[in-house]
C-alpha cells in the first residue's frame, strides 16, 4: 500500500510541527507548507530526526497570498498525484498588534490568512482530495469562539476588513475570533458541499497549548506577558498533535463530518 499524503500548513512551528512529527512517525508522507523556507528547512531536519522518517517534504506557502497558494498548488501537483489529508493549521494571531495590515491581495491579514487562504487552497486541491480513498480536511479553530456563546457577539459582516476601525473597537484579537468562527462556519458549509465527493471536513477547538517563544515574541503589550504566563499551565503541543491524528485517522471519526471536536476528542 502506498503512503498517505498529508499537507500541514504552518508545520515549522508549534502544533503544526508536532503534528508533522506524529504523522511522519506513523508512516505518512508529510508535506510541510511553510512561508519561510529557512525556518521550514530547520524544522524539516528536526521533524526527520524526531520521527525517524525521511518521508517529509517542504513546499513554500504563504497562505495569506493567492499567488503563493496558486504556486503551492502547482508545485504540489508536480510532486504528488493524490492528497489524503489537508490540515489548515497556520494562522495569523499577533494579538495586540496596532498596525492595520493587508495581505498582498488587499484583504485584512487575519481574514486573508485564517479564512480566505484556506478557502482558495481547498478549492484548488479538492480534485486531488477526491482521488483519496478516505479524504479529510481539518480546520484549526480555537476556544476563542466560545465568545460567540454570548448572543451579542456577532461577526461584523460589514466590518470584516476593519472598515470601521476608526469608529468601532478594532483589535487583531477580535478579528482572530471572528476569523476562527468564520472558519468553523466554512467547516459546516464544506462538510455539506463535499459530502458527495466523500471528503470529511471537521474543525478542532484548540485550547491552551504551549506557544513557542518565537510566536510569543510577535504579540504586543500585555498579550505577550499573558501568553508567557499561560505557557506555564498550557498543554504540550504533542497533546494537540495526537488530537489532530485521532480526528484524521481513527475508526471513531472515520465517517464523521461537519463537527467541531475539542481537545478531549469529543464532539462539541
Ligand atoms: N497555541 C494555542 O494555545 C492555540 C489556541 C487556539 C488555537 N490555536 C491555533 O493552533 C494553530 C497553530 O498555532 P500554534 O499555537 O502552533 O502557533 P505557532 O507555533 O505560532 O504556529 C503558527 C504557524 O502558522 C504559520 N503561519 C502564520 N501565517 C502564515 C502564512 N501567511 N503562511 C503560512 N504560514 C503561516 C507560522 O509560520 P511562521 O513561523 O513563519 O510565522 C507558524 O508556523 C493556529 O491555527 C492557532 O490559531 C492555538
Amino acid at each position: 500500500m502506498s503512503k498517505k499524503n498529508i499537507v500541514i500548513t504552518g508545520a515549522n512551528s508549534g502544533i503544526g510541527k508536532a503534528a508533522a512529527i506524529k504523522f511522519a512517525k506513523e508512516g505518512f508522507q508529510v508535506i510541510m507548507a511553510c512561508r519561510d523556507m529557512k525556518k521550514g528547512k530547520n524544522a524539516l531536519a528536526e521533524i526527520i530526526s524526531h520521527s525517524g522518517s525521511e518521508n517529509v517534504d517542504l513546499i513554500k506557502l504563504d497562505v495569506s497570498s493567492f499567488d503563493s497558494i496558486r504556486r503551492f498548488n502547482e508545485e504540489y501537483r508536480a510532486r504528488y498525484k493524490v492528497l489524503d489529508i489537508l490540515i489548515h493549521n497556520a494562522a495569523y494571531f499577533n494579538h495586540g498588534e496596532k498596525e492595520y495590515q493587508l495581505s498582498p491581495d488587499h484583504i485584512e491579514l487575519t481574514f486573508a490568512t485564517n479564512v480566505a487562504g484556506p478557502f482558495l487552497l481547498t478549492e484548488l486541491l479538492k480534485d486531488l482530495l477526491e482521488k483519496s480513498d478516505n479524504p479529510k480536511i481539518l480546520n484549526a479553530c480555537s476556544t476563542n469562539i466560545k465568545h460567540f456563546y454570548d448572543p451579542k457577539r456577532q461577526i461584523e459582516f460589514d466590518n470584516l476588513q476593519g472598515e470601521f476601525r476608526e469608529s468601532r473597537p478594532y483589535s487583531v484579537y477580535k478579528l482572530y475570533g471572528d476569523s476562527k468562527m468564520a472558519l468553523l462556519m466554512l467547516t459546516f458549509r464544506w462538510a455539506d458541499e463535499f459530502k458527495d465527493a466523500g471528503i470529511k471536513v471537521n474543525a478542532v477547538m484548540i485550547n491552551n497549548i504551549r506557544n513557542e517563544w518565537q510566536s510569543i515574541k510577535k504579540f504586543r503589550s500585555w498579550y505577550r506577558v499573558a501568553a508567557a504566563l499561560q505557557n506555564l499551565i498550557a498543554s504540550p503541543t504533542g497533546m494537540m498533535a495526537d488530537v489532530y491524528y485521532h480526528i484524521c485517522t481513527s475508526e471513531e471519526y472515520k465517517n464523521v463530518t461537519g463537527k467541531l471536536i475539542n481537545h478531549k476528542k469529543e464532539i462539541v
